[in-house]
C-alpha cells in the first residue's frame, strides 16, 4: 500500500534546519529556524529552569499518569499568564484549559474541538502566517481560508485590506491572530487594530482563535497579551493557543497548552469534557516534564522573578539585534531601505529579497534562512553582523 504514497517536499522550515546541520562551513550562520540564541550561538538552557528541573527529579518519587488535562498547576499558570490573574471570564469559570504537547499539539487539540463544534466554520489565516498552520489545522478537519495581512512592498500590516476580507466572513468563523512576534513577518497589531478588530469581531459573530507563541518576547509578558485579553473582555468565544517552547526556552520538552472561553460555566465544562476527550484520542496524555517545570517557575516567587529577568534578557537582546543590523545594513548602501526590521517584534522578519538571493546567501555564503527570505534574528550576534550584512548586501549587487 506504502507506493500509493506521493513524495513531499522538505517541511519549509525544518528542511532548511536539515540543510544547515549538514553543512561542514565552519563559518555557517543560522537564521532560519525560530531558536532563540546568546551572544555565542547557542541555545542554553535557562537558569529558572535549570533549578525548577533538578528540584522536580530530586523530588520525584513517582512517574505515574498525571492527567488528561495534563500539570492543574501548569494550566492554571499559563491561564493566569494569558488573562492576567484577575480576568472576568476566569473568575466566572468560563475558561477550560489543558496542557498540550507544545504550541503545535495545542492548535491540534483545538482545531479538532472547534471541527467538532463547527463543523461548517471557516477558519481564516493570515497570509502570510507559520506554513505549518495550514496541514495542522487541515488535518483536524478545518476548512481554510485567508485575509491579507502584511504588504511585503510596504513592509506594514495592511489593516484596510485585512478587515474588508474578515466582513465577508460569516457568524461562527474563526478569525486565527498571532498574539504577539507575527511569525513570519515580525509586524504586530496595534492596541487601536485590535480595538478595531474585536469591533469586527462582535458585529459579524466571529470569533478570535490566538497563537500566542512568543508571549514576552514583543514588549513584556502583559503588553504582548493585550490582544488576547481585549477579545475575552469584548466577545463571548475565545480560543487561545500557547506555547513555552520559546520564552521558556523548553523546545524539545513539547510544552504548551489550548485554552477556551465560552460564553457561560456550563459551556465551559462541556468543552473541557469534550477537548480531553479530543486529546485522549489523539494522544491519551500530555508530557509531563517540561510543564512541571513549568509549574515549579511559574508558582515559585525567586524562579519566576529570576525567569521574568531572563525573558526581558532575550528579549532586550531581540530589539538590539534588530537595530544593529539595520544599522550594519545602511552603511552598506545597498538600494533597499531596511529601517523596517528594527520597528518589528520577536524573533522573526522578512528581508523581502528573492528565493534566488535566499539560495546565493546559503549556498555561496553559508547564511541560512527560510525561503520566503524570513530572518531569525536571534541568529546574529557582534561577532558574525558585520559578515551577515556583506553576504546580504553582495547578493543585492
Ligand atoms: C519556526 O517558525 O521556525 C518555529 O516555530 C519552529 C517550527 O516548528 O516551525
Amino acid at each position: 500500500m506504502f507506493e500509493t504514497l506521493k513524495p513531499l517536499p522538505p517541511d519549509a522550515i525544518l528542511g532548511i534546519m536539515t540543510l544547515f546541520r549538514a553543512d561542514q562551513h565552519a563559518g555557517k550562520i543560522d537564521l532560519s529556524v525560530g531558536v532563540y540564541q546568546d551572544e555565542q550561538g547557542r541555545t542554553p538552557v535557562l537558569a529558572s529552569v535549570k533549578r525548577a528541573e533538578k528540584a522536580i527529579i530530586d523530588a520525584q518519587d513517582s512517574k505515574t499518569y498525571v492527567a488528561i488535562a495534563g500539570n492543574a498547576g501548569f494550566n492554571r499558570g499559563v491561564e493566569e499568564l494569558v488573562y492576567g490573574a484577575n480576568h472576568p471570564a476566569l473568575r466566572a469559570g468560563r475558561v477550560a484549559t489543558v496542557q498540550t504537547p507544545g504550541g503545535s499539539g495545542g492548535l491540534s487539540v483545538a482545531g479538532h474541538l472547534l471541527a467538532r463544534a463547527n463543523p461548517s466554520a471557516r477558519v481564516y489565516l493570515s497570509e502570510p502566517t507559520w506554513p505549518n498552520h495550514f496541514p495542522l489545522l487541515k488535518l483536524a478537519g478545518l476548512t481554510l481560508d485567508a485575509y491579507p495581512y502584511y504588504d511585503l512592498k510596504k513592509h506594514r500590516v495592511d489593516f484596510d485590506a485585512m478587515k474588508a476580507k474578515l466582513e465577508t466572513a460569516k457568524a461562527g468563523d474563526l478569525v486565527l491572530l498571532h498574539g504577539c512576534c507575527h511569525n513570519p513577518c515580525g509586524a504586530d497589531l496595534t492596541k487601536e487594530q485590535w480595538q478595531d478588530l474585536a469591533a469586527l469581531c462582535e458585529r459579524r459573530g466571529l470569533v478570535p482563535f490566538v497563537d500566542l507563541a512568543y508571549q514576552g518576547l514583543a514588549e513584556g509578558l502583559a503588553e504582548d497579551a493585550y490582544g488576547a485579553r481585549l477579545m475575552t473582555e469584548r466577545l463571548p468565544e475565545v480560543v487561545v493557543v500557547t506555547s513555552c517552547s520559546k520564552n521558556l526556552g523548553l523546545y524539545r520538552e513539547r510544552v504548551g497548552s489550548a485554552s477556551f472561553v465560552s460564553a457561560t460555566r456550563e459551556q465551559s465544562q462541556l468543552v473541557l469534557a469534550n477537548v480531553s476527550n479530543v486529546a485522549r484520542g489523539l494522544y491519551s496524555m500530555p508530557p509531563d516534564h517540561g510543564a512541571a517545570i513549568v509549574a515549579k517557575v511559574l508558582h515559585d516567587s525567586e524562579l519566576r522573578a529570576l525567569w521574568v529577568k531572563e525573558l526581558e534578557e532575550m528579549r532586550n537582546r531581540l530589539n538590539g539585534l534588530r537595530k544593529l543590523l539595520v544599522d550594519e545594513l545602511a552603511t552598506r548602501k545597498t538600494q533597499m531601505d531596511f529601517s523596517f526590521i528594527a520597528n518589528e517584534r520577536g524573533m522573526f522578519s522578512f528581508l523581502g529579497i528573492s528565493k534566488e538571493q535566499v539560495i546565493r546567501l546559503r549556498e555561496e555564503f553559508h547564511v541560512y534562512m527560510i525561503e520566503s527570505s524570513r530572518i531569525n534574528v536571534a541568529g546574529i550576534n557582534r561577532a558574525n553582523v558585520d559578515y551577515v550584512a556583506d553576504s546580504i548586501a553582495a547578493v543585492l549587487k
